[in-house]
């Protein structure tokens, strides 16, 4: 049987998905699944733990917490998808350490990834395994590329999306937009 071109194939949310596990550099073993509006206190929890470093890095602007209505649009399928990432175990007990998104834009095709780790979980491997695994979900999808606009100077997120085959453009000003092909 043929393959569906890649013009009919699902949206990501719309993509067979099971938890990913992802072990930590520390061997901490970690589930991540599909968000959802119920998530939004632990969500915030997140964000209140995370430094203003951090969320500035993300936002670009001091973010405490996100509104019901942001977070209703992070988890509407009609949107995107948003990836909450818990230690294993107890999922009603487990902090949410880290969110991914990917989200629609206005160009048919392309995505918006943006990604928060929890300051305690950073630098252990974390952040580049859900960006490799929102890549292989993009590519049984229709989307073509990704983008994210990144701060100049957030090195950590720039050498993940090199090595996810970026070509970063030279920096002028504060932040640098990047396309990540999706590629086959
Ligand atoms: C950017 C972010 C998602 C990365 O997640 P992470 O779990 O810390 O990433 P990793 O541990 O996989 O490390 C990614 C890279 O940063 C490097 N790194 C780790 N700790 C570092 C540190 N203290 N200083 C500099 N680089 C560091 C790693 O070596 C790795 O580089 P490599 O691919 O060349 O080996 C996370 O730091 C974060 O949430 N930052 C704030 C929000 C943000 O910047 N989001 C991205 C824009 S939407």
């Amino acid at each position: 049987m043929l393959s569906r071109s890649r013009a009919t194939q699902a949206r990501p949310s719309e993509a067979p998905i099971s938890p990913w596990v992802i072990h930590t550099q520390r061997s901490v073993r970690t589930l991540t699944s599909p968000a959802t509006p119920d998530d939004i206190q632990d969500a915030n929890a997140l964000h209140a733990r995370c430094s203003l470093e951090t969320r500035f890095a993300r936002y670009g602007a001091a973010r405490r917490t996100l509104s019901r209505a942001e977070w209703e649009h992070l988890t509407n399928p009609d949107r995107g998808i948003t990836w909450a990432t818990r230690p294993a175990g107890d999922p009603a007990e487990a902090d949410v350490v880290a969110l991914t998104h990917l989200m629609h834009t206005e160009d048919e095709g392309v995505h918006e990834l943006a990604l928060l780790v929890d300051d305690s979980w950073q630098g252990q491997g974390l952040g580049s395994a859900l960006a490799r695994n929102v890549l292989a979900v993009a590519r049984t999808t229709s989307v073509r590329e990704l983008t994210l606009l990144v701060g100049s100077d957030n090195r950590r997120m720039q050498s993940i999306l090199r090595r996810l085959g970026a070509v970063l453009p030279p920096a002028r000003g504060t932040t640098v937009n990047i396309v990540v092909p999706v590629g086959t």
